[in-house]
Order: C-alpha cells, then structure tokens, then sequence
C-alpha cells in the first residue's frame, strides 16, 4: 500500500500501514474503546444522534483530500493520516542541520520528543471539551455544521498525535496516550495542561474568537512541528495543517458575520455611535466594544501560549533539530542562529522596550510575533467591513504586554495601548478592557438556537456561501 491510499476497511482509517504491524493495530484498537468513550461523555452534547454534513478526508493529496456527506458524529472515521513523505527530506536547523531526517525516535532526544507530542495532544481534545455545549445554541444550522466540523477534527488530531505515542513510545507512550483522555478541561483534579484550554468557551462569540485565536496558536505550533527532523512528526503536522485551515476559516468569517450584523444594523437605524451601546444592543445585536473586549481577552489568553519569551527549552529543541521556525525552510540565514540576536520586548527601568537576546533564546517570542502578524490580516477585513456601512469603529489588537500570565508581562499590568500602570489603576479600568458581567448577560441572552434551514439569528449575518458548494439553506445538520 502507498501513501496516497487510505485504508477504510480496518476499525482504524490510516495510510500507516497499520494491517502489517499487528502489534500496533492491537494497541490502538485498544485505546479505541477509551476515545469513544470520552467521544460519547465529552463531545458535542445533544447531538450524538444527528446527521451531520461533514467532510471526511479521503486522500492526503493536496486536491480533492475530503469528501462531503452525512454522518452520525460517533460513527465519523477518525483516522491515522501523515502527508506524503518528502524525498531526500534533510533536518533543517539545529546541530543536525543537512543530515537525513530520523524515521525513529532518536534516543537522546526522546523526552523532549515525548513532551512536545503531549503537550500538542493534550490541546486537541481540551477543545472539543470547552464547546461541547455550543451545539444546543447554535445560530444556524450552518454554524452547528462547522461547529461539529472542527471537533471531529480535533479528534482526529487527538488520533494523530495518540498514533505517534503508541508507534514510538512503547510503554510510556500508552501511558501518556490513556491520560490524554483522563485529563479534562476546567477539571480541578486533573486539568488540560495549558491555560487557555482550562477556559470556558460559554457562548458563539467566544467560540469563534477561540477558532480565529487560539486554533491559530495551533496552526503555528504545528508549523514549527512540520519542520521537525523527526519525519513522523513533520508528515502528520502537515497534514493537520490542511484541516486546520477551516477552523481559522470558522473563527475569521464567524467574527466577519458578526460585526457585519451589527454595522448594518446600526447603518439600516441611523445610529452613528458605535458606544450609544444601549441602543446598538436594542437592535438585537452584538455592539462593537463589547466584541473589542472578547478579542482583548481571546488574544491575551492565546498569546499565554507561546510561553516565556526566554526559553533554554525552545532554544533546546531547536538546536536538536526537533522543532523549528515558522517557515524555517523559506527563511534564509544559517538556520543554527549561534551568534545571532533578536529582539524581544521587555520591561527596562519600568518601560516597555526591545532588547536583543541571543536569538535561540528567543524562539517563542519570535514565534509569537509570527502569530502577531498572521492575526492582522482578518482585523484588516473585519473592520473594511464595519466601514463599508459608514460606521468609524476599528477593532484592534492590544498591545503583547496586556492582561498577560506568563512570561516576562505575567507579573505587570499594561494598558491596551502599552502604558505600565499599577494593579490598582487597571482594576479600576478593566471593565473597559475586558468583557464584564453586563457583557456576558447580553451575548448569553442573544443565545437562542435557530434550526430553521436557512434562518440565521440576529445578531450575525448569514455566510457569503455555503460548505461544499451547497446553498446557504441547505440542511446542513438532520436533527433526530
Ligand atoms: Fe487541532
Ligand atoms: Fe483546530
């Protein structure tokens, strides 16, 4: 069997080969019972029963990789998928930069190896976690649809990180897998590993700032993965990346839809203040600072996620050729970094400036600036869509150094336009900044569920086209 074919037969879909390694195929067969469990008491809820119009992917080819129909969500062929394997692949960093990739595990980096896969693992079923209840307030079913989308996808890379552990972990590598369906998110006992996946995802607007943000931190994860010099790892973060792909697409046409709705609204009703908040909110719409404050809080929250600026781990990795840059094989420098510097923003005499650290030290900084710049493109459209109906609001990102946990702001408190105040003087700003009480009561109120086909609640506008080329009103989601 070649890469290209997918093996739909067995239990387990795969272009593994996982029919010649018996022992294996055992194994996860045996961890199969474990995920459709956690499948069953943890994904969507309600929705177990319903027929829903996925994509399943049928092909790891870049054209034509996924096909389009109905599927009962516990019955969706989750399954162990690596992108074609590159010819004459060469790791491309680090202490090993020009030799042939590693086809195993190689035995001096196998901790940190081990440590990263559980940490990405660990992501992917925490999401599906924190929206299981988004289903049953669900303004359409289109967004129902793209809802179950992303979480059977986040499945599969559950299944795809799970497959690396058992493949090339032995014992350990089991033990890590079960207790990636033993964590949960939000749990006081055993919580998911990383802060932001301990969050509530409580409403539709939070759901699609998560997609536009954190789905993002994800995509940049998995790039810098994809450049691995361990090749299973690389091959499999490819392919995640496709699917990847339709969750940022969620998160930035979900918010697009949303402020269009509420620019129009404001447009059809001659409401020219987008901060005459009571009346925008009379309109049966989202006002625009309430949604400045959810990105607020969404991008402070995923920008936690890079960790610390300073990382002798990040720069660790990198030099062990297991982790690399973003676009590390476009970048043109000596893809080693001995001697270089980067800038990184720090506080200096109680200001904020940048300050050159040697550049392996500064991976996660650099890597979050790239997040910072791939962020910029959708605002840019968010707001050319507020303004094409005549009204002055522009959403913005704030500052890095805002309402941060982790790193060199954790201990600070910054404005969202970078001014260092003490904790008295944000508290007393926060409710500018961050969603409030008031903001919540409003949104959790406009979270009626609309199943008509076709209809779409208030407080968003319906999508430019559908999935697959079908129409706006098509059934999207066959409730039982
Ligand atoms: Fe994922
Ligand atoms: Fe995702």
């Amino acid at each position: 069997m070649s890469w290209q074919d997918i093996d739909y037969e067995t239990l387990i879909p795969n272009n593994v080969g996982l029919a010649e390694d018996a022992r294996l195929q055992r194994a996860l067969e045996g961890w199969h019972p474990g995920y459709i469990d956690w499948w069953m008491s943890m994904g969507p809820e309600g929705f177990q029963m319903a027929d829903v119009y996925l994509r399943t992917a049928i092909s790891v080819e870049k054209e034509g990789w996924a096909k389009f129909g109905y599927v009962k969500m516990p019955q969706y062929r989750w399954g162990i998928l690596l992108a074609p394997e590159v010819e004459d692949r060469v790791i491309p960093c680090g202490e090993h930069l020009g030799e042939p990739v590693w086809k195993e595990v190689p035995g001096e980096y196998r901790a940190m190896l081990r440590r990263l896969i559980v940490i990405q693992g660990d992501t992917e079923p925490a999401s599906v976690e924190q929206q299981r209840h988004l289903g049953s307030i669900a303004p359409s079913l289109y967004d129902m649809r793209n809802l179950f989308q992303v979480n059977v996808e986040e499945g599969r890379h559950l299944w795809a990180m799970v497959y690396l552990l058992h493949r090339y972990f032995g014992r350990d590598g089991r033990d890590e897998a079960d207790d990636l369906l033993r964590r949960q998110s939000g749990s006081e006992e055993q919580p998911r590993m990383l802060g932001a996946f301990n969050e509530e995802t409580p409403d539709w607007l939070s759901f699609f700032m998560f997609t536009y943000f954190t789905d993002r931190d994800g995509k940049m994860q998995l790039e810098a993965l994809a450049q691995s010099g361990f090749d299973p790892l690389s091959r499999t973060c490819r392919f995640m990346l496709a699917e990847e792909a339709h969750h940022m697409f969620v998160g930035y046409t979900g918010v697009k839809r949303i402020v269009e709705a509420t620019a129009r609204a404001m447009a059809e009703t001659g409401i020219e203040d987008p901060y005459d908040v009571e009346a925008v909110r009379k309109l049966g719409v989202i006002d625009l600072p309430t949604i400045q404050r959810k990105t607020n809080l969404h991008y402070s929250l995923t920008l936690d996620l890079f960790g610390s600026e300073e990382s002798t781990n990040a720069a660790g990795s990198f030099n062990a050729g297991i982790k690399g840059r973003y676009h590390e094989d476009r970048i043109d420098d000596d893809h080693q970094l001995r001697g270089d510097t980067y800038p990184v923003t720090k506080l200096v005499d109680g200001e904020l400036q940048a300050v050159a650290v040697p550049a392996l030290n500064g991976l996660n900084a650099r890597l979050r600036d790239d997040f910072i710049e791939d962020c910029l493109g959708g605002i840019r459209r968010w707001n050319r869509e507020i303004a094409s109906h005549g009204i002055d609001f522009e959403i913005t990102l704030p500052h890095v150094a805002f309402n941060r946990a982790i790193g060199e702001f954790g201990p600070i408190e910054v404005t969202p336009d970078g001014k260092v105040i003490t904790a008295d003087e944000f508290a007393a700003s926060a409710a500018e900044w961050l969603p409030t009480p008031d903001d919540k009561a409003l949104i959790d109120a406009l979270m009626e569920p609309e199943v008509e086909p076709g209809r779409f609640a208030s407080w968003i506008a319906p999508p430019s086209r559908g999935i697959n080329n079908q129409p706006t009103e098509f059934e999207y989601v066959l409730l039982p």
